[in-house]
């Protein structure tokens, strides 16, 4: 039994991420009477002289709504160096962490992050210190979980995002076209494509081909809407081209939307324009689905370390919390399936995801 655990965040801010932390302060507490100790500002929050705050019940008192992180996160330091376009952990900070975290009497750690954040901690657990992961994202990328809590937030507001250009697309007759987060893979965009009814839904996993999003808009006008509704992952890729970036070295996507809008309106003569969600995806109250998911899986960590469980990741399996090994969780990113259910039903609607083959699918 450990006396007293240690929490951090790790990555982007994502809803939901207090109430993990409250819901792990809670569980710890109340039913075993351990201590926490919130790290601040990620894993660097260890380093040097260690940013740490204790963490009762009244700390976590009302933080169940509220966006961000109470402990401060980091999504770059001294922890990951991205190397030739590949995360790589270098070893010196993880034993001066590990020591830190001993002469502070933090016995385990309960790391709430995506990928990045969970190498990290898979790290730790490699060098005995003991670790369990929460997967948190909101672009639902992580493998071995069927959900990350902050991804069903995202999806509401891009939905809420698309409804609202729908009305300026009908009235103005114009090509909208949402640009929607998400990294290397297409979560957000066909979730949010599907609910908020958009006409063409570019993923990072279906390249598409820019004469089929032009065939889809010529048919829309033939058949006499006059304007189509797109909705585009920062990461789509068009056919044999790499995809596009804000910033190379740091891996910032961004700017496909725009490049789209301009190559749109030259070829179609349409007017077009381009919206960038950006962070509004990541700010604010988490909704009703996140807080019950981050709940869960703070309290589910907290029994897991207890049971004696290290090194893992709880995991959303066939609707129920469980756990399993953080090098499978970080393995691979979870992809959206291209012949998978949610692409079928889309096609099926006459959504297009511009395929050169789009016709015939
Ligand atoms: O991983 C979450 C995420 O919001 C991605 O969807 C996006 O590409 C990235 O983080 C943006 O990171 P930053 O906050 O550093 O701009």
């Amino acid at each position: 039994m450990y006396k007293q655990i240690g929490v951090l965040t790790g990555g982007g801010d994502a809803p939901g991420l207090n109430a993990v932390i409250r819901a792990v302060v809670r569980t710890a507490h109340g039913e075993f009477g351990m201590k926490c100790i919130g790290i601040e500002d990620s894993f660097e929050g260890i380093l040097g002289e260690p940013k740490v705050i204790k963490l009762g019940m009244k700390a976590v008192s009302g933080i169940l709504p509220r966006g961000g992180t109470i402990l401060g996160t980091r999504n770059k330091g001294s922890f990951a160096k991205i190397i030739d376009g590949k995360l790589v952990i270098p070893e010196m900070p993880i034993t001066e962490a590990i020591s830190n975290l001993q002469a502070l009497e933090i016995e385990a750690l309960i790391v709430i992050g995506g990928e990045g954040t969970l190498a990290i901690a898979e790290q730790f657990q490699k060098h005995g210190f003991p670790v369990i992961g929460v997967p948190k994202t909101i672009d639902n990328d992580l493998s071995a979980t069927e959900l990350t809590f902050g991804f069903m937030t995202a999806i509401d507001i891009a939905t809420e995002a698309l409804d609202r250009l729908h009305t300026t697309a009908a009235s103005h007759d114009r090509v909208m076209i949402l640009e929607v987060m998400g990294r290397n893979t297409g979560w957000i965009a066909l979730h949010a494509g599907l609910a908020g009814s958009a006409d063409v839904i570019l993923i990072p996993e279906i390249p598409f081909s820019f004469d089929s999003i032009v065939d889809k808009i010529k048919a829309r006008e033939k058949s006499g809407s006059r304007f189509t509704v797109v909705v585009v992952a920062e990461g789509a890729v068009e056919v044999g081209t790499q995809p596009i970036y804000l910033d190379k070295e740091a891996l910032r996507l961004g700017g496909v939307g725009s490049h789209l809008r301009r190559r749109i309106e030259a070829e179609t003569g349409k007017e077009s324009r381009c919206v960038v969600l950006g962070h509004l995806q990541r700010g604010g109250s988490p909704n009703a689905f996140d807080r019950m998911l981050g709940t869960n899986f703070g309290a589910c960590a907290v029994r897991a370390l207890l049971n004696g469980q290290t090194g893992k990741m709880v995991a959303l399996q066939a609707g129920t919390v469980t756990t399993v090994p953080l090098a499978d969780a970080v393995a691979n990113i979870k992809k959206v399936s291209i012949d998978g259910q949610l692409v079928r039903t889309a096609r099926d609607i006459g959504i297009s995801f511009a395929a050169p083959n789009e016709a015939k699918l």
